[in-house]
């Protein structure tokens, strides 16, 4: 396969990942407990997923009069439009549809919407879904997707990963509120990073940290550490996991305002075996005024300076208890903004750069015995007294 086709192929399948109904009502719930008027009244755009089967659509029409939502408007993106497009049956539902378009069905995308109840059983749900053809195959940034998306109040999906960045930028600059599944090292993209460190958009409630399974295409290659580790949380067959990814949201929840239990510092230094077992732990950077802690639960609750922690800990970032300062690694900020960064001098930074060619004079690094190790992905925070 020659090499552009393969990276088609690799976005392909990235793109195609569904997400599980216990996934979402899990996260759900979460900001239903902390408010549960909180999608009360509000139009929900679902984009970039299959209504005909989707679990979304699914979660949201069977709890439409629990959270009573005023509308419900969920699209997918036509078959021919997508990379990956194997194995593409036209449902039942739909070929028994009067629109039902033979001419449509591979090239357009689909609406769903609902707001009453259609099948006169007395309540809103799934059955009173009401669905008709896009104009269009459906993109999210095709005009008659951006009308709904300026209509709703949230915007809830699991958007493409590889156009995650666009997708992103896509509702941020409509102001909406939103649920969206992604992966966790979008969080270091420069585009996201200034809305974690706002408190603009943060980590979702559930599913940080542990693997989340999704389902795949039928006969998509997966590979069999992951199908495994899916079989284990009990899913067997087309499903696949992926460690990395999280929940990004504007909805509060009751998680992000628990505070972490912490440790002083010299009880960690005793108790917390594995900072023992790590001699960063703690050290000064030679280049920022700040320390290493390179575990979340050994962050010092007695420490005022600052601290390059890892990006795990976001999961359990609490904005009523730390104030976020930066990332390391970015230069710009690093020479421009930030005052407590202190770059080596030139003879220094080139015999650092000898000893190690990835070294790099923004990455927080640590000296021992005049050798360099750089320290990869930190987050710089203080406690907020
Ligand atoms: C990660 S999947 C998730 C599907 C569904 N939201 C779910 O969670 O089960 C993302 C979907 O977006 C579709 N997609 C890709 N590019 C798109 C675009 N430009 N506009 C709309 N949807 C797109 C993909 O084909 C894929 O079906």
């Amino acid at each position: 396969m020659a090499n552009s086709n393969l990276t088609k192929a690799k976005r392909a399948k990235n793109d195609e990942f569904y997400t599980q109904y216990n996934d979402i009502e899990k996260e759900i719930y979460a900001y239903i407990d902390y408010n549960p008027d909180v999608f009360r009244g509000k139009t929900i755009l679902l984009p970039c997923d299959d209504p005909e089967w989707s679990n979304f659509t699914k979660f949201f029409a069977q709890n439409f009069e629990r959270f009573g939502i005023k509308k419900l408007i969920s699209t997918s993106y036509a078959v021919d439009s997508k990379i990956y497009k194997d194995g593409y049956q036209v449902t039942m539902f739909e070929e028994s549809s009067p629109q039902y378009d033979s001419s449509k069905t591979r090239t357009r995308g689909k609406i769903f919407t609902l707001t009453r109840d259609i099948s006169g059983d007395g309540k809103i749900d799934v059955d009173d879904l009401e669905w008709d053809y896009l104009a269009g195959d459906g993109d999210f940034n095709s005009p008659e997707v951006e009308a709904l998306r300026d209509e709703a109040d949230f915007i809830i999906t699991n958007p493409p990963f590889s156009l995650f960045r666009d997708f992103l930028a896509w509702i941020v600059e409509a102001e909406k509120q939103f649920v969206i599944i992604g992966n966790m090292n979008a969080i270091t993209y420069k585009e996201v990073f200034p809305l974690i460190k706002e408190n603009k958009m943060w980590l979702g409630a559930t599913g940080n940290g542990s693997d989340m399974v999704f389902a795949v295409p039928p006969g998509t290659k997966v590979d069999e550490k992951d199908k495994q580790k899916a079989a284990r949380l009990g899913y067997v067959g087309d499903y696949t996991r992926l460690g990395n990814s999280c929940w990004f949201t504007t909805i509060d929840h009751g998680r992000r305002h628990e505070p972490i239990q912490l440790m002083s510092m010299a009880d960690n230094q005793r108790f917390n075996n594995k900072l023992k077992s790590n001699d960063n732990s703690y050290q000064q950077f030679d280049n920022y005024d700040a320390i290493e802690v390179p575990y979340t639960d050994a962050i010092p609750n007695d420490f005022d300076g600052v601290m390059g922690v890892p990006i795990s800990f976001l999961d359990k970032y609490c904005p009523d208890q730390f104030t976020i300062l930066w990332r390391g690694g970015d230069i710009e900020w690093a020479t421009s903004e930030c005052d407590f960064f202190n770059p080596p001098k030139p003879e220094k930074a080139k015999e650092y750069k000898k000893q190690d060619k990835t070294w790099r004079i923004q990455n927080p690094y640590i000296l021992k015995n005049g050798k360099v190790k750089t320290v990869y992905q930190r987050i710089f925070i203080r406690h907020i007294k």
